[in-house]
């Protein structure tokens, strides 16, 4: 399917869209980007998303493209110019175009804009119901992950590691044998009622749905300990899940070979699933089936 594309000031459609050679995103991966759920043609955690969209590019030293305002008439824009209802929005920010140095440009360059939209990938019911296998991988990145930067590789190494074993999701591994994150969600297990998530510093990206689920983990009263757990705690921990823009709450229940807890999604994990569901439904009016 073609994709409606926004580039720098342009709506068009993937067949048309093109970046310059000399972008800085191209060369450096000198970007960042944010990955926007909306259902019902409503954007979800729009500001959560924006507040690290600024989070990353003041990291990058990055000027903003355009305020905040005009980036949310663009959003509405090019879901409005969609065919589907739910869906979600790739929005990415670069440096701008400038000769091949590896310094940044010392005549400041306008920062690129581009934005594309599809359709929402859910996780699949029995997935859901059953839960899913991740397997464990070495965290191989650089030591400012909480940058949403559109260099990916290690991520895109890790997760096609997965694929090639039948996972549907890695857990990265530091060197100290903590699990840090997915390669493109959080990673959370429940041990004796208390939920556990590795603390948010440079180790890990902010996730907007780790925001939300956390929130919302405390106001039902679930002890909640930010803090890194290795992977042998994981594996003997009596529920696991993750959360990403395009997963929600998605429980897990096998580790590499160790199943977790009874092997089926456990009761804290479907009760957040369930009350992010609500969090979904409040903010754009989705009814889940
Ligand atoms: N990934 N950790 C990493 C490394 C991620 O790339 C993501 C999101 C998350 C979860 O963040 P959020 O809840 O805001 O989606 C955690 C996006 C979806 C992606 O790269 O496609």
């Amino acid at each position: 399917m073609t994709r409606l594309c926004y580039v720098n000031g342009q709506y068009i459609p993937s067949t048309e869209a093109m970046v310059p050679m000399f972008d800085r995103g191209y060369h450096f991966a000198d970007g960042i980007y944010e990955v926007i759920i909306f259902f019902n043609r409503n954007l979800l955690d729009e500001a959560l998303h924006l507040e690290r969209l600024h989070h990353s590019l003041d990291a990058l030293r990055i000027p903003a493209p355009m305020s905040d305002a005009s980036l949310k008439l663009v959003m509405r824009e090019m879901i409005a110019r969609h065919p589907f209802n739910d869906g979600y929005i790739y929005l990415q920010v670069t440096r701008g175009v400038a000769r091949r140095d590896h310094p940044f440009p010392k005549t400041p360059t306008h920062p690129s804009l581009s934005m594309f939209v599809a359709a929402s990938k859910q996780p699949k019911p029995e997935e859901v119901t059953n839960g899913v296998r991740v397997v464990s991988a070495p965290d191989q990145r650089w030591e400012r992950c909480d940058i949403k930067s559109i260099s990916l590789l290690p991520n895109t190494l890790a997760r096609q590691y997965s694929i090639e074993q039948g996972a549907r999701e890695v857990f990265l591994v530091n060197d100290d044998g903590m699990v840090t994150e997915g390669s493109l969600s959080n990673a959370y297990i429940v041990k004796d009622g208390t939920l556990i998530t590795h603390q948010a510093d440079h180790a890990i990206l902010g996730g907007v749905r780790r925001n939300v689920t956390l929130r919302i983990a405390r106001e039902c009263q679930i002890p909640v300990e930010e803090r890194a757990f290795s992977l042998e705690e994981a594996k003997a921990a009596d529920e696991a899940f993750l959360t990403s823009a395009n997963s929600n709450v998605l429980p897990v229940t096998t580790i590499d070979d160790a199943t977790i807890g009874s092997g089926k999604p456990g009761d804290i994990t479907l009760r957040l699933l369930e009350l992010y569901k609500q969090h979904v439904t409040e903010q754009t009016g989705r009814v889940w089936a």
